[in-house]
C-alpha cells in the first residue's frame, strides 16, 4: 500500500521565482525565508517521495471568474508552467501520474467530495516556486498529482469542509495498491491581502497560533468560518484553506519535523512547515 511519509506546507509568492532567478538566495531581504529550506531538503533526502500530491490554489489559469470548481485535481500525464511571467525562466514540465489521479478521483467521489477532474491542466507559481525551493536543480525526481481548492471567488469552501477533503485524501492516498512513497505539499498564505483597504495586512498573532494548531489541535481552525478566516488572515491568507487540506491527510497526532515564518517576503507572511505522522 502507498504511504504518506509526511507533509511540507510553505508559502508561495511569484517574487521568489525571480529571487530564485537572480541568484539573491543569500541577499539580506531573502535570506531569513530561503535559509528555512536545507533541512526541508534534507528531511526529502531520507524519504525519498516517489510522488508529491500538491495542494494549492489556481490563479487564474485553468479557471478564472467565470468557471470556478470549489475542488479540481488533475488527472494528465504532464503538467507545464503557464504562469504570468515577470521573465522568470521557464521550469522543466512536471509527470503527473494518472493512474493515481484516478484513484484518488474514485476514492474522493466515492466519499461525496465532487471534484472536478483535469485531463489538461497547466500550473503556476504556486505549483512550481515550491517544487523549486525543495528541488533546487529544478530536475523533479517525483510524478505529481495537483489538487486545487478555490481560495479566490466567494464563496469559498469552509475551513471545516477542506479539513475533511484532506482526511478523504489521505485514505484515498493510503488506499492506493502501489507501494509509492508520498508527500502531500500545501502551498499559500500566510497572512496577506493584496488588494482593497486592507492591502498590506498581516497578523502574525493568527499565523503563529494557527501554525501551532496544526501540530496540538489540527481542527483548531475548523471553528471559524471562512469569512471570519478572511478576516483573521487577509483576502489572499485564505489561502491557508490549503494548509488544513494538506494538514487532513496525516493522523490526528502529528510530529513537527521542521518549521519556519518570516514577514515579509513581497506582501506575505511567510510559513513553512515538515509534519511527519507520529510514530
Ligand atoms: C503575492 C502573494 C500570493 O499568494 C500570490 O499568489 C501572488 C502575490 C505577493 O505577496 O506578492
Ligand atoms: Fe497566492
Amino acid at each position: 500500500m502507498a504511504g504518506i511519509v509526511g507533509t511540507i506546507i510553505t508559502s508561495h509568492v511569484p517574487a521568489i521565482g525571480r529571487a530564485i532567478a537572480r541568484g539573491l538566495q543569500d541577499d539580506p531581504y531573502w535570506k531569513p525565508f530561503f535559509d528555512g529550506f536545507p533541512p526541508v531538503r534534507d528531511w526529502l533526502a531520507k524519504v525519498r517521495p516517489d510522488v508529491v500530491v500538491l495542494v494549492y490554489n489556481d490563479h487564474g489559469l485553468n479557471f478564472f471568474l467565470d468557471k470556478m470548481p470549489t475542488f479540481a485535481i488533475g488527472a494528465a500525464p504532464e503538467y507545464r508552467n503557464a504562469d504570468e511571467g515577470w521573465g522568470i525562466p521557464t521550469v522543466a514540465p512536471f509527470q503527473g501520474d494518472p493512474a493515481l489521479s484516478w484513484h484518488l478521483i474514485e476514492s474522493l467521489v466515492g466519499e461525496d467530495f465532487d471534484l472536478t477532474t483535469c485531463q489538461e491542466m497547466v500550473v503556476d507559481h504556486a505549483f512550481t516556486l515550491p517544487m523549486a525551493l525543495c528541488w533546487p536543480d529544478q530536475r523533479w525526481p517525483v510524478r505529481t498529482v495537483p489538487v486545487c481548492v478555490n481560495t479566490v471567488q466567494v464563496p469559498l469552501p469552509s475551513a471545516a469542509r477542506c479539513y475533511k477533503l484532506g482526511q478523504a485524501l489521505g485514505r484515498a492516498i493510503e488506499s492506493w495498491p502501489g507501494d509509492e512513497r508520498v508527500v502531500v505539499m500545501g502551498t499559500g498564505g500566510l497572512s496577506h491581502q493584496l488588494d482593497g483597504e486592507r492591502a498590506g495586512f498581516i497578523n502574525k498573532d493568527f499565523d503563529l497560533q494557527f501554525m501551532e494548531s496544526l501540530v496540538s489541535d489540527p481542527a483548531w481552525a475548523t471553528q471559524f468560518s471562512s469569512a471570519q478566516l478572511v478576516e483573521l488572515a487577509g483576502t489572499q491568507g485564505i489561502e491557508l484553506l490549503n494548509w488544513l487540506v494538506t494538514r487532513g491527510t496525516l493522523p490526528a497526532k502529528a510530529h513537527k519535523v521542521h518549521s519556519n515564518y518570516h514577514i515579509p517576503i513581497s506582501n506575505t507572511a511567510s510559513g513553512l512547515m515538515v509534519l511527519e505522522p507520529f510514530a
